[in-house]
């Protein structure tokens, strides 16, 4: 695969722990449903990585990944248009992971920030492993196994796509430089005939005497458009550019997700760890039910006294779902006492039926098929491994296990 092409690929996983819920539809999901018509996109339930935290419980993964999928395909992820997959169906990212593991250092895990975070937070889980310090590491596996060149994550695992591409360029490094490396990029530079070949090697020198980083861009651009040599050896040139050596693993970049302005029904982040969630299967009645409860301006005690939306966490929901004239209405009624809270509710409450209906619909009309989600699932595992088996091949390759007897 060539860098063209990681460039077009997108990895992301999503760990199978529970219901999902708004935040996951308004943070996660809209963007995969548009992402998947413009890029190959991979998008895999990381059953794995929730056994790092709930190893006690497993048993509650596997109905949390059912789920999971069909609230995918429900939102609108297509198995036409993505390759959705169970992580450990695709045996290949153990096998990565642990190769990796050797030129890892162990300090690069424990600096990782969500380490030490994560182990606060979580303090009525023991999380002094092996496999939850390996957590990142899994997940560069996740995303060089299949040469991903984009990652669509949020801000709280910026980190961790940072440390996949060190984890790349260390491999890289170490395994890159096949014997014979330079002899073998000489002769693809000549495969390119003569005029490609000696525009290349000017832009190679202009970048590598004078860093200039626009003869690298355009030395790029060059290869890609090459026809006439094969990808290994465009691969090659890709590497010989910088001076280094093979490019196995390609290192990734984050798609950071903007931050979803989801709130939940504390006015804080929807978060199931907070327990302030609307699932995306609650009933029109639980839906009612748990907005009636949320708490309003805690200085509108009684119905005449006035209220300030500002301060008010329901009014963050109105910020999401209303337009101009319903918030105008809120304002004006709230400010006036005007209007009461619970009729304030009633137009959000409205509003997030409407929007789920149709999502709980399909739902409803996969889970009574699951044959066809099956479908979807094993395709899209086949799709994965082939993908996967490719890579792991060449790093087999690099790292001189490829043994014969
Ligand atoms: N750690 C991610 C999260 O908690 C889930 C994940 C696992 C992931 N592997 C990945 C995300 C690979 C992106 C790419 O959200
Ligand atoms: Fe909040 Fe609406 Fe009540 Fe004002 S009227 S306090 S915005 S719920």
């Amino acid at each position: 695969m060539s860098s063209v092409e990681s460039q077009r690929r997108v990895l992301s996983g999503m760990r199978p722990t529970g219901r999902l819920h708004l935040g996951h539809y308004h943070g996660v999901l809209k963007n995969w449903v548009k992402l998947q018509h413009e890029y190959e996109c991979f998008f895999f339930a990381a059953d794995w990585h929730a056994l790092t935290t709930h190893y006690e419980t497993p048993r509650d993964i596997e109905q949390s990944i059912w789920d999971m999928m069909v609230d995918w395909l429900a939102a609108g992820v297509s198995g036409n248009s993505a390759t959705l997959f169970v992580q450990s169906q695709v045996p290949e990212h153990a096998e990565l992971h642990l190769l990796l593991s050797m030129v890892t250092p162990v300090s690069w895990l424990e600096r990782v920030p969500t380490y030490k975070d994560q182990q606060e937070r979580l303090r009525d889980l023991d999380l002094a492993t092996y496999g939850f310090l390996g957590y990142p590491l899994l997940q560069s596996a996740d995303i060089l196994i299949y040469r991903a060149g984009q990652v669509p994550v949020g801000a709280d695992q910026v980190s961790h796509v940072e440390f996949t591409r060190e984890v790349a360029r260390r491999f890289n490094h170490l395994y890159g430089k096949e014997v014979g490396f330079a002899e073998k990029a000489e002769a693809a530079v000549h495969k390119m005939g003569k005029k490609a070949a000696r525009l290349y090697g000017n832009l190679r020198r202009a970048y590598q005497e004078q860093g200039d980083t626009e003869a690298l861009e355009t030395a790029r651009a060059l290869l890609k458009e090459q026809q006439n040599i094969t990808l290994g050896d465009k691969e090659r040139l890709f590497g010989y550019l910088e001076g280094g050596g093979k490019v196995i693993l390609t290192e990734p970049q984050e798609l950071l997700t903007p931050d979803s302005k989801m709130p939940g029904l504390d006015g804080h982040k929807m978060s199931k760890s907070y327990g302030n969630t609307i699932t995306l299967r609650d009933t029109t009645d639980e839906i009612a039910e748990k907005i009636r409860r949320m708490p309003t301006d805690p200085a509108r005690v009684r119905r005449n006294d006035p209220g300030n939306p500002d301060v008010c966490p329901l009014y963050e929901f109105h910020k999401v779902y209303s337009n101009d004239s319903t918030r105008d209405w809120v304002q004006k009624g709230c400010r006036s006492a005007g209007i009461g809270c619970l009729e304030c509710k009633q137009p959000v409450i409205d509003a997030i039926a409407a929007e789920l209906g149709p999502m709980q619909q399909r739902a409803t009309e996969y889970e009574s098929n699951p044959d066809a989600v099956r479908l979807i699932i094993s395709e899209g595992t086949e799709r994965a491994r082939d993908a996967a088996r490719d890579t792991l091949s060449e790093v087999r390759q690099a790292m001189g296990l490829q043994y014969r007897q």
